[in-house]
């Protein structure tokens, strides 16, 4: 084992994690009750998952305005923080650590969210995607800008969320800031064509996200927030890398170093970039981070063992964050230890289905399965 293998411990500040298996945020719809409040049944799943080196949970809305898809739940109000308090404290007495994923839909939401109201975004401009509601799938539609009060608002919530974090005993928070979310949202000019301070140039596009940032920090501190995002998301809608992304990345990772992060988390593209805008990092895609992010850096994205070591001695990561593996192998930090095989998960229960699919995958049992 080298010193910088996958099961090697790594501290950052105060930060001390036993290895470098992440589970990354996995949204799986079991937050059914009308209060979007966690329950006995997420301690118990986030329980079992307790020795990975650090546990990512699935998103969480910052506020009644993030929400834009069915069953994900909140850390807006006290009986969400009360929900939250058993998840922390079991994945504690397991002796795990977990940060809490803060996310915002932004105008990938839905009118049947909000009383027929439409969803607010940084243009009045439709991102073409589908959201779950109550009713069904529906498609978004064009959605209101929001003013600058509301997006100091908004901020704001960010704040009170991330002390509702603290509060229900999360060791940090992650910002969601991948795929169509608000803030890939501000940074499109595809969905941003605002003319005051959040829009045009790159400055202006990313202020959000660093006012976000701020807001989470003035709670936790530097080394406790993390950020997880990609250049290369291709939606189905219109958001999409342009000419201008890599020097966008280039100076939102150079304003991050000095940030000094618990981590920046980047997902790896699922396509071949090769005739797109980021063509020129399509065969060293992580080594275009390392060089311009001067901080810890954890890679996700199609990750296995092996390709985990690799990155770890190329030297193109500190951590790497696993997302479907960890579905159906909760004990995955153990099956990578003592090379025991990966359970396949059941993708119908993905987003649905109460305990089956989601706390009823056991951890290996090395001695049953050595039976004749
Ligand atoms: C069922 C499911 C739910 C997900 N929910 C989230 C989420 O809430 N937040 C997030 O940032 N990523 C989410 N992801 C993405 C994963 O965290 C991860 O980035 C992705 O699966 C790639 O990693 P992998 O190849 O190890 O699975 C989700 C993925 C899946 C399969």
């Amino acid at each position: 084992m080298t010193t910088k293998d996958i099961l090697s411990p790594y501290t950052k500040g105060n930060l001390q994690l036993n290895n470098r298996v992440i589970m990354s945020s996995l949204t799986r719809g079991r937050t059914t009750n009308q209060g979007l409040v966690p329950t006995d049944l997420h301690a118990t799943y986030y329980a079992q998952r307790a020795s990975a080196g650090l546990i990512l949970t699935e998103s969480a809305w910052v506020s009644k305005d993030a929400i834009g898809f069915i069953n994900i739940p909140g850390i807006y109000t006290d009986e969400q923080v009360t929900g939250w308090k058993k998840v922390t404290e079991a994945v504690h007495s397991k002796g795990g650590k977990i940060f809490l994923q803060l996310s915002h839909s932004g105008s990938v939401s839905h009118a049947d969210f909000f009383n027929g109201n439409k969803p607010k975004g940084p243009s009045a401009i439709n991102p073409k995607e589908k959201t779950f509601t109550p009713q069904g799938f529906k498609d978004t539609e064009t959605p209101e800008e929001l003013t600058l009060q509301d997006i100091r608002n908004t901020i704001e919530d960010y704040r009170k969320a991330s002390r509702n974090a603290l509060k229900s005993g999360f060791d940090g928070i992650e910002i969601h800031a991948q795929i169509f979310t608000l803030i890939p949202q501000f940074l499109s000019s595809l969905t941003n064509q605002r003319t005051d301070e959040y829009g045009g140039t790159i400055e202006n596009r990313s202020r959000i996200l660093f006012e976000i940032l701020d807001a989470a920090i003035s709670v936790f501190g530097t080394d406790r927030v993390g950020i997880k995002f990609t250049p290369a998301f291709f939606s189905t809608g219109i958001i999409r890398p342009q000419e201008d992304t890599l020097s966008d990345y280039q100076y939102i990772l150079g304003k991050l170093s000095n940030y000094d992060l618990a981590y920046v988390h980047i997902v790896a593209p699922g396509i071949d970039l090769s005739d797109t805008p980021l063509s020129s990092i399509k065969d060293d895609y992580f080594a275009f981070f390392r060089k311009h992010y001067s901080g810890t850096l954890m890679a996700n994205g199609g990750f296995t063992l092996e390709k985990a070591n690799t990155i770890l001695v190329e030297n193109n990561a500190d951590l790497v964050s696993f997302g479907t593996y960890y579905i159906a192998n909760p004990d995955l930090t153990d099956r990578f230890q003592n090379n025991w095989p990966l359970a396949t998960a059941d993708t119908d229960t993905y987003y649905q289905g109460g305990e089956q699919g989601y706390t009823d995958y056991h951890h290996y049992d090395s001695k049953k399965q050595s039976l004749p």
